[in-house]
C-alpha cells in the first residue's frame, strides 16, 4: 500500500462529514456517491499556501500577482502536461468553468442563437442557457461498438437548427470519454464549416487514466484555435471546488479583443484562496496526481468487477472498463451502467442496492441512441467506502432538493429532478 492510499484510507466519515461538502451534508446520514466530489483530502502543498495566506491575511479585492501567478502557473501546467504553448496573458482566473460557460455564450456565440449541448451531459450544461434566455439542441451521442461517439451528422443537424455554440466536455463527463485526435478534427471540421464556436470544459484533463492522452481541443487545428474558448480549473483533480476559481484560455484574437474589454471584470467573484490554490496544484501538483491517478484507477476497476459480478450481463458504458482494451479512456469519477438490452427490465432493488448502480425504472436502450437513464457513481473514496456507498431507494430526497446527481438525458429530465411534480 502507498503512502498516499494510507492515508486516504485513515480519513473517516466523520472527518468528512466535518468538511461539510454536498457528498456528506446532503444526504441524510447516507453516503453521497452522486456528487463529484473526492474523500482525499487536499494536497499538503496546497493547504501550506492556504495558511500562509490566511496568516498573510490576503483577503483584499485580487491583487496583481495573485491574478498573475494564477495565470503563470496554468499556462505553465499546460505547456509541461500537453505540450500547449499558451502565453499567461490569454490565461484569464473566472470564479468557476459555470460562470465560464455563461461568459462564452454571452460573448462568443451569436446574440440570441442556440447551445448545442451533447448528451448525456454533466446538468448545468442543460439548466443554465434557458436560465440566460438561451435556446439548447440537444445532440445525443451516438453508442458505436460500445462506446460513446460524436455523431457528425446530428452535429451538423443542429447547426442547420440554428446552434452556434457548442458545448464540449473534454474528457467527457458523464460517458468518461477521452477523444482522440481523429475524433477532435471530425468535430473541429463541422464546426468550422459552420462557422460555430465551441466552449470546451476540460476540467476535468488532468484526471485522464492511464493509456489515454489528454489533447486539448483548441490544438488540434489553427482553425479550433480560432473557434474556441477552453476552460479549466484544479477543482476537479485536486478537489478544490469551494474555494471559487477556475480558468479561461483564450486563443484567438477576437477573444482577447473581447478579454481586453471585459476581462477584469469577469473575473469577478474569482478568490483569491482560490487562485492560489490553483496556482499551487498547476505548478506542483504533479506528485498529487501521480498518486491520485492509480488509486482511482484502482477504485474503478473494483467497481466494475462488483458490477460485473452482481449485474452479469448488463453493460457498463465506462470505456475506462478493461473489456475496452484500453483503447479510450475516462477521467470522470463517475461510471454509467444500463440494461444490457433494450428488453431487459430494471434489475430488482435487492440486486441493484447490491450493485450501488441503478437503472431507473423505464430504462431501455438501443444501438444508435444513449440508453437513458443512466446510473452515475462516484468513486473517489476510499475502497471500503466506495464498497459501502449505494444509492438509496427511489430518490434521494437530497439530491432532488438539491437539483444534483443521476445522469441527465434531456433537459426535461433535469426539469424533472429538480421539480418532480
Ligand atoms: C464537466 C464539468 N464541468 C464543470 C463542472 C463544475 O465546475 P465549476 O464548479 O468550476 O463550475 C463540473 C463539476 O463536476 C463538471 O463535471
Amino acid at each position: 500500500m502507498t503512502d498516499f492510499a494510507r492515508r486516504i484510507d485513515a480519513i473517516t466519515i466523520e472527518q468528512l462529514r466535518a468538511t461539510g461538502a454536498t457528498k456528506w451534508s446532503a444526504t441524510d446520514g447516507s453516503i453521497g456517491a452522486f456528487v463529484a466530489e473526492m474523500d482525499f483530502g487536499v494536497d499538503p502543498a496546497i493547504t501550506a499556501a492556504l495558511h500562509a495566506a490566511v496568516d498573510e491575511g490576503a483577503f483584499g479585492y485580487m491583487p496583481q500577482r495573485i491574478a498573475a501567478d494564477l495565470s503563470d502557473a496554468t499556462a505553465g501546467f499546460l505547456e509541461r502536461r500537453y505540450g500547449w504553448s499558451v502565453p499567461a496573458s490569454d490565461v484569464w482566473g473566472i470564479p468557476d468553468v459555470i460562470m465560464g460557460l455563461e461568459l462564452a455564450m454571452e460573448h462568443c456565440s451569436e446574440p440570441g442563437s442556440k447551445i448545442i449541448v451533447p448528451t448525456p451531459s454533466y446538468m448545468p450544461f442543460l439548466m443554465v442557457p434557458p436560465m440566460r434566455g438561451r435556446e439548447v439542441i440537444e445532440m445525443p451521442l451516438a453508442v458505436r461498438d460500445g462506446r460513446y461517439e460524436f455523431d457528425l451528422d446530428a452535429l451538423q443537424r443542429a447547426f442547420d437548427e440554428g446552434g452556434n455554440l457548442l458545448l464540449l466536455c473534454n474528457p467527457y463527463n458523464p460517458v468518461g470519454r477521452v477523444f482522440s485526435k481523429e475524433e477532435l478534427l471530425g468535430i473541429a471540421e463541422v464546426v468550422d464549416r459552420n462557422g460555430g464556436r465551441v466552449f470546451s470544459d476540460e476540467i476535468w484533463a488532468p484526471l485522464v487514466f492511464s493509456g489515454a492522452t489528454h489533447i486539448p481541443y483548441a490544438t488540434v487545428t489553427p482553425a479550433a484555435a480560432e473557434h474556441t474558448i477552453t476552460a479549466m480549473s484544479a477543482s476537479k483533480a485536486w478537489n478544490l471546488p469551494g474555494l471559487k476559481c477556475a480558468e479561461l484560455v483564450l486563443t484567438s484574437d477576437r477573444d482577447r479583443e473581447t478579454w481586453e474589454r471585459i476581462g477584469r471584470f469577469s473575473g469577478h467573484g474569482t478568490s483569491n484562496l482560490g487562485a492560489i490554490a490553483n496556482a499551487v496544484a498547476f505548478r506542483s501538483g504533479d506528485a498529487w496526481l501521480a498518486d491520485l491517478v492509480p488509486y482511482l484507477e484502482g477504485n474503478r476497476d473494483r467497481l466494475l468487477s462488483l458490477l460485473a459480478e452482481h449485474l452479469p450481463g448488463r453493460g457498463c458504458r465506462n470505456p475506462r472498463a478493461p473489456t475496452s482494451g484500453g483503447s479510450i479512456s475516462a477521467a470522470p469519477v463517475s461510471t454509467t451502467c444500463r440494461p444490457s438490452t433494450s428488453r431487459e427490465k430494471p434489475p430488482s432493488p435487492s440486486r441493484r442496492e447490491r450493485c450501488a448502480a441503478r437503472p431507473a425504472p423505464g430504462s431501455r436502450g438501443s444501438s444508435s441512441r444513449p440508453p437513458r437513464p443512466c446510473s452515475r457513481r462516484s468513486f473517489a473514496g476510499s475502497p471500503r467506502r466506495c464498497r459501502r456507498a449505494r444509492p438509496a431507494r427511489g430518490r434521494p430526497r437530497s439530491e432532488r432538493d438539491a437539483g444534483l446527481g443521476g445522469t441527465p438525458h434531456s433537459r426535461r429530465e433535469c426539469v424533472r429532478r429538480i421539480d418532480p411534480r
